[in-house]
């Protein structure tokens, strides 16, 4: 991995430092429900403003399409940024064609000021990369530090061309996670294994097909794995199953072979007649699943051959749950298998890396996620990062 620039690149004593957040928190009836993005923040703006620089925030907020759209407003998230930070924070409305008043407000405020402005994505310009629009946010800073590794899939106007603008770095949040990646694909212990769950084989062909060719061994829970044992010939009953992409779920299982990767799919699977939460279930094989019955989870023999399979491993990466974790008791297998990953990491036997939305909520279902070596509040960078590609916001901090 090529090196990237990180805070001991630049010095922070009284500049106007642009720093790019991912800001992009959950929010119920104006409050923020999550706020491990903005916490994750803070060491960083802590070194600018502790050498009186002005600390001036960039972000996007949901996807107001480039339309000004007061529901999608930062400003209702700053309130958590204080809570976090324990220091004054201001907030400019930015009108992001003219950003001549803004520059002015950063100006009159005082040295080691926290700043934040409005919705990057507010102006079209943002997710089309402008590089007028990136001109426009380079006027307003004089130093450029990126710590939304969550936002660093996108090629926007405040995570790629405004960090060619400027003398930029890694934020610290940004440097611990890639470092975190590193450990985990990279740069791997041996054995390493991923898990991969979730609903669909459709939207993780390409994160599956770079896997095999990294991991020892690739154990695959969730509805996607019906589809692969639904390819292998075997019944799944009315469970969720992509069966168009029988084919594809076996050349995937082919190149594994090949490339000496192990595919571990479940043995046994908990089988239920409705989907809700404690609708009567029962444990089949899963050479025998019930014909009128869903699998909505793994089943103890599964759970015991991944144990197992972790045992082996020194490296585990995660995305996606094993069976239906949002109702008990189909979070069975997630939750013992998070629990069993947290223990084998605090012992010193593991590094384990896990990211992706639902990962992070099933983890914190299994109260584990911060047992983890790291969890990374991304979603879709996350993925993209399990597929090999390379992000745009990554690369543009590379020296
Ligand atoms: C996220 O929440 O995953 C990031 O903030 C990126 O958001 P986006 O998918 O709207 O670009």
């Amino acid at each position: 991995m090529a090196a990237f620039k990180t805070l001991d690149d630049l010095d922070f004593t009284g500049k106007r430092v642009l720093v790019r957040a991912d800001l992009n928190v959950p929010v119920a009836d104006g409050r923020v429900t999550d706020a491990t993005r903005i916490e994750r923040l803070i060491p960083t703006l802590r070194e600018i403003v502790k050498v009186d620089g002005k600390a001036i925030i960039l972000s996007h907020f949901g996807r107001p399409k480039g339309k000004v759209d007061p529901e999608f407003s930062l400003e209702q998230v700053v309130p958590a940024v204080v809570e976090a930070l324990g220091h004054p924070v201001g907030f400019i409305a930015t009108d992001w064609t003219d950003v001549t008043r803004v520059r002015q407000a950063i100006d009159e405020a005082p040295p080691g000021s926290v700043l934040v402005l409005e919705n990057t994505r507010f102006h079209p310009g943002e997710e089309k990369n402008d590089p007028e629009l990136a001109q426009r946010m380079a006027s307003l800073g004089e130093l450029y530090v990126n710590d939304a590794f969550s936002a660093a899939h996108r090629a926007h106007a405040s995570t790629e061309a405004v960090a060619r603008l400027l003398p930029s770095a890694a934020g610290l949040a940004m440097q611990e996670e890639l470092i975190a990646l590193e450990k985990g694909l990279g740069n791997p212990q041996r054995p390493v294994i991923a898990i991969v769950g979730g609903a669909k084989v459709s939207t993780k062909l390409e994160l599956l097909g770079n896997l095999i060719g990294k991991v020892d061994a690739l154990v695959i829970g969730g509805a996607m794995a019906n589809t692969f044992l639904h390819a292998g010939g075997l019944g799944v009953g009315k469970s969720l199953a992509e069966k168009d992409l029988a084919e594809t779920a076996n050349t995937i299982r082919d190149k594994a072979d090949a490339a000496h990767c192990a595919i571990i799919l479940p043995i046994d699977a908990t089988v239920a007649w409705h989907f809700e939460a404690n609708a009567p279930h029962r444990f089949y094989g899963a050479d025998a699943i019930d014909p009128d019955g869903m699998i909505l989870d793994v089943g103890p023999g599964s759970i015991e051959r991944i144990k197992g399979v972790i045992d082996e491993a020194r490296t585990i990466v995660w995305n996606g749950p094993l069976g239906a974790f949002e109702m008990t008791p189909f979070d069975q297998g997630t939750v013992e298998i998070a629990r069993y990953v947290a223990a084998r990491t605090k012992a010193g036997k593991l590094v384990s890396v896990a990211g992706g939305g639902d990962t992070v909520a099933a983890l914190a279902n299994a109260g584990v996620k911060d047992e983890f070596t790291y969890v990374s509040t991304a979603g879709g960078a996350f993925l993209e990062w399990m597929e090999g590609k390379a992000l745009p916001g990554v690369e543009a901090l590379r020296g």
